[in-house]
């Protein structure tokens, strides 16, 4: 009788132990926190500040650009920002799952197609920083990059 009740429980303890693991699994590829900005992919264009994608000044050493990121490109390419720039990200991509990875900084970030990402940076050094997408997007994957200059 004890043998069962043993086997009972343990079986029990194998279930709530697949439940979690489960919904864990489940939970993470569901993808980002709930709290992440959504926006409807299919209009990006129409939505703002998506309508107007570009960078703008919006402090002494503060900017922000508003960025689509697209197979395969960024929207806008080829910013410049001057050295000590503090920079924000504010990004979404119109199509698959992109990388928004910045050579020399820590800067690396997903752009899922639905969600908005806000991400922030500053640029004390000049140079020709590399951006490349780090996440698999297709064919062109490897083509797309761009470049933040710093000056
Ligand atoms: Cu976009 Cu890889």
């Amino acid at each position: 009788k004890d043998e069962k009740i043993w086997l009972t429980l343990s079986f029990g303890m194998i279930m709530i132990f697949m439940l979690v693991t489960g919904y864990q699994t489940f939970a993470l590829e569901m993808g980002p926190p709930s709290n992440m900005e959504t926006i409807d992919p299919q209009k990006v264009d129409q939505t703002p500040p998506f309508d107007n994608p570009g960078i703008k000044q919006i402090g002494e050493n503060e900017y922000e650009v508003v960025m689509t990121l697209q197979i395969f490109s960024f929207t806008p390419a080829n910013i410049e920002v001057p050295a000590g720039s503090t920079v924000h990200f504010i990004m979404t991509s119109k199509d698959v799952t992109h990388g928004f990875q910045v050579a020399g900084t820590n800067l690396n970030a997903m752009v899922m197609p639905g969600h908005i990402q806000r991400i922030t940076q500053k640029f004390d050094k000049a140079g020709e920083y590399l951006v490349l997408c780090n996440e698999y997007c297709g064919a062109g994957h490897q083509l797309m990059g761009t470049t933040i200059t710093v000056k």
